[in-house]
């Protein structure tokens, strides 16, 4: 009875995961879907206390129960707390943890099959189960080695990615003899002095990994090791025949491989060139294009009489729209300029700012309606008609060599074309490159104006400018 009930609740979680995970899928029903996803697993964790067979004592609930609290406290309360900029960060470290879990289970696990007897000079555990726990105890240690560094990278603490010389060569001789090692230890069946090595080698393989690739290709790395962890825990409900764990672990590790692709083809870069570091944070200076030209920039007043007598503008966010925090002053900006009868639009490049979905999500929080956030390829041909393109810490995304330059390592990538717009004004501090590291020639364009200072700031003058008119 207590294992068919069991069951049931681990069906509920499978389907709720799916069903959330659809769900995330839209910016509408996201929050919804998350909501549903966390119920599943309340379900199935509690299942799992409850509903088990054999007993506990009270000491096992007890530290079983404080661990949940302390886990859920400190969570709560760094995820309220989080910065939508470190949001990276914030899964990095997450990330990191169930990577650790899944290495621990298979420890665990080996320490019960050697100590229970299962396992002596004259028996060999099954292959299958040695498999599932050795290749959780590589996956998993890889994972939580790669996302601690990926954390310390994102929050400025390691800034320069850390280059051996050969490091390709070495890196790909480490992870051989992990595997190897990793299959040796199934075909011996191993002890624990061979397991905790085996475990050291993975760390030591998860931080060759993630140390020569720069900061900024970090969130690509994350999703990569989140797919990791996913398939670590996968192997988890694999060895426990925990069909929760197991779809649990088979949606993140799919989601998580289908993100990297996604975010490697939005950026037209193949993964291999992400992993073995072409740009981003500090990775060999990239080659801008052949700088020629003045740029010219714009007074708030100027730029306040253009907008206020425009009949389209399309504002298009970019990381630095992140970093101001300035997606209130800009909701402020559209609401004014929409009494005032000019119709505004918001162009989402899909891999603006530094994490899936992460414009759409800032402009949410100030309330910007779903229905004006538009998709590249629906929006690209509407700049032919738009009066002004309001270019807010944005950067690669509008840069033009993307199409122009086959000696860009930006080429190939879709771009927004807001260089078919009447007018292109540029929001940002200085001339500095975005994440790529390259000049953007569209700044030089005649029909582009500078409009300098940090995005909060100058949209606040720009609001109080058009208040005045
Ligand atoms: P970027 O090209 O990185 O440009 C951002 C610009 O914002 C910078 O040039 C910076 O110029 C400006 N800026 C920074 N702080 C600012 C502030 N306080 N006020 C005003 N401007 C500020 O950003 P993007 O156009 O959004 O492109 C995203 C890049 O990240 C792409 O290359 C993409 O491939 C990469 N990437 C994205 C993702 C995802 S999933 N989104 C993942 C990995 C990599 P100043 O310093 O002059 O102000």
């Amino acid at each position: 009875m207590k294992h068919s009930l069991l069951e049931i609740c681990y069906l509920i979680g499978s389907v709720t995961f799916i069903l959330g995970l659809k769900m995330m899928g839209n910016a509408k029903s996201a929050r919804k879907g998350n909501m549903i996803g966390a119920v599943g697993m309340t379900i199935a964790i509690l299942g799992t206390i409850v509903l088990h067979e054999g007993e506990y004592n009270a000491i096992t609930l007890g530290l079983i129960f404080g661990a949940i609290a302390l886990g859920t406290v400190i969570g709560w309360m760094t995820a309220k707390k989080v910065q939508m900029t470190k949001m990276p960060e914030l899964v990095s470290i997450f990330n990191g943890m169930g990577g650790a879990c899944a290495a621990l289970i298979s420890l665990i696990e080996l320490g019960h099959l050697y100590h229970h007897g299962n396992v002596n000079e004259y028996m060999h555990p099954p292959v299958g189960m040695m498999i599932a726990i050795v290749a959780g105890l590589i996956i998993g240690s890889i994972s939580f080695s790669g996302s601690i560094i990926a954390f310390l990278k994102l929050n400025g603490t390691m800034n320069k990615p850390v280059r051996l010389p050969a490091y390709n060569i070495i890196n790909t001789l480490v992870m051989v003899g992990v595997f190897g090692f990793g299959g040796y230890f199934v075909y011996s069946g191993g002890d624990m002095m061979l397991a905790y090595a085996l475990f050291g080698a993975a760390i030591i393989y998860g931080i060759l990994f993630t140390v020569p690739i720069g900061g900024a290709d970090m969130p690509v790395v994350i999703s990569l090791l989140n797919s990791f962890t996913g398939l670590a825990a996968a192997f988890g409900g694999f060895l426990y025949d925990n069909k929760v764990m197991l779809t649990g672990g088979i949606l993140v590790g799919s989601a998580g491989t289908l993100l990297t692709l996604v975010m490697c083809k939005a950026m037209n870069r193949p993964l291999s060139n992400v992993i073995f570091g072409a740009f981003g944070g500090g990775g060999a200076a990239a080659a801008g294009p052949d700088v020629k030209g003045t740029i010219k920039d714009i007074q708030v007043s100027d730029l306040a009489v253009l907008m206020n007598y425009s009949k389209k503008v399309v504002i298009v966010p970019g990381y630095g729209l992140a970093v101001a925090q300035a997606q209130h002053i800009i909701k402020e900006l559209e609401n004014l300029l929409e009494e005032r009868g000019v119709e505004v639009k918001y162009a989402i490049h899909p891999v603006a700012g530094r994490m899936p979905g992460h414009m759409n999500v800032l402009l949410a929080e100030s309330n910007v309606s779903y229905d004006k956030l538009v998709e590249m390829d629906e929006i690209n041909p509407e700049f032919e008609q738009t009066d002004v393109v309001l270019i807010v810490g944005a950067n690669d995304v509008v840069n033009p060599a993307a199409k122009t330059d086959p000696s860009s390592p930006i080429y190939g990538m879709p771009i927004l074309e807001v260089d078919k717009a009447k007018n292109v004004i540029v929001n940002k501090r200085s001339m500095n490159a975005g994440y790529a590291g390259i000049d953007n020639l569209l700044f030089y364009d005649p029909k582009c104006s500078m409009f300098f200072g940090d995005a909060k700031k100058a949209l606040t003058e720009l609001v109080a400018e058009l208040k005045t008119m």
